[in-house]
């Protein structure tokens, strides 16, 4: 349409004479906001972008495909992919308090993050030779051309809410960069800042994104850490990653995607149930299903998904996850409770 098309072109524009000969960072999270801000600074400024990519180990099954696989085909972009499992899992090893795994997730986050940055920074990837041109106030082993910038894929819904609500300011804290080091200050660039999120979507469409990254139902950046109630370990992950895409696969066949705003998975860590297979006995984790409806989050509805297609997920999970012997659904709407169960 049109309109993207020329929102497309000025942004593109406008990033071009913005940045100069810089050079650019931006975060990858899986999300479409960061997806379509990134690929529409790619298309301004090619190589000059570097994305970071950091696998937490707490996305969901495909989605670091994804983005290290389909995105980085369909827009050639830079990739700088962090495996940091380990250590995500190190630091949050017998951690439940949700809070607490917040916090510890938003510090690596950042850590890593600003690893990377440096790594870029004063590595030089992506700038050639060894030439001299470092700006005064950088150290010497600077590359050629300095990284100046940031992309954030800030929406505008956002530049409202970050008058200080402490839900917003709390959620988005992980995201935040405002705590980089001195050595990594950045300048913003934030090409999606007057756009909502359905136009968002559409401009990921126009820039030729693949529709399962354009749209993707928000995830929080804690990710899978904030869905299993008790302590995060590997295994407990592969379960729920397990279930949760099959929920997911049973959603999306029954063409209900975008009708439901989230559907979280929930796994029951600390929980047992006792349930019979065959002739033997159980002992296994309840999980819950949330899906829901909404317009932002705010508020929500328990979705009423139709029984046939909760019965497959049901069955699909019993039957392919061994681990998990009971599925629940969750019926509260937001208020009382909230959209995640941490
Ligand atoms: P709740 O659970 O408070 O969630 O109803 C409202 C929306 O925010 C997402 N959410 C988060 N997003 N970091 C995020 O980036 C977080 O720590 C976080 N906690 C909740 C949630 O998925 C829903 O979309």
């Amino acid at each position: 349409n049109w309109t993207m098309l020329n929102i497309a072109d000025e942004s593109i524009q406008a990033v071009r004479q913005q940045v100069g000969a810089k050079r650019v960072i931006c975060g990858l999270s899986g999300g479409v906001d960061s997806a379509v801000a990134a690929a529409l600074v790619q298309q301004a400024i090619g190589d000059q972008l570097t994305c970071v990519f950091v696998d937490h180990g707490l996305l969901r099954k495909g989605e670091p495909e994804q983005v290290e696989k389909d995105f980085v085909a369909v827009t050639g972009v830079n990739l700088h992919v962090v495996d940091a499992q380990d250590r995500f899992l190190a630091a949050l090893d017998g951690v439940s308090d949700p809070e607490e795994k917040r916090k510890i997730i938003g510090r690596e986050f950042i850590r890593v993050f600003e690893e990377a940055a440096r790594e870029i920074v004063h590595g030089g990837s992506g700038g050639s030779g060894g030439s001299g041109g470092s700006s005064p106030q950088r150290g010497a082993e600077d590359a050629a051309e300095p990284v100046e910038f940031l992309v954030q894929g800030t929406l505008y819904p956002d530049v409202v809410e970050s008058g200080g609500g402490t839900g917003a300011a709390n959620i988005k804290s992980h995201h935040n960069v405002g705590g980089l080091p001195d050595d990594l200050q950045f300048k913003l660039i934030e090409p999606l800042r007057t756009l909502f999120k359905d136009e968002v979507r559409a401009l990921g469409e126009q820039l030729g994104l693949p529709s399962e990254i354009v749209w993707r139902q928000p995830f929080p950046g804690p990710g899978l850490g904030i869905r299993i109630i008790g302590a995060v370990t590997r295994d407990r992950l592969d379960i729920l990653r397990d279930a949760d895409a099959i929920a997911r696969e049973e959603l999306t066949r029954a063409g209900l995607d975008r009708d439901i705003w989230q559907f979280p998975v929930v796994l029951l860590a600390d929980v047992r149930s006792v349930g019979v297979q065959g002739d033997s006995r159980t002992y296994g984790h309840p999980i819950v299903l949330r899906p829901v409806t909404s317009e932002d989050a705010m508020t929500a509805d328990w979705a009423k998904l139709p029984y046939d297609v909760l019965q497959r997920i049901s069955t699909r999970i019993t039957n392919e996850v061994r681990e998990i012997n009971r599925v629940t659904v969750d019926i509260t709407s937001k208020p009382p409770g909230t959209i995640e169960w941490e």
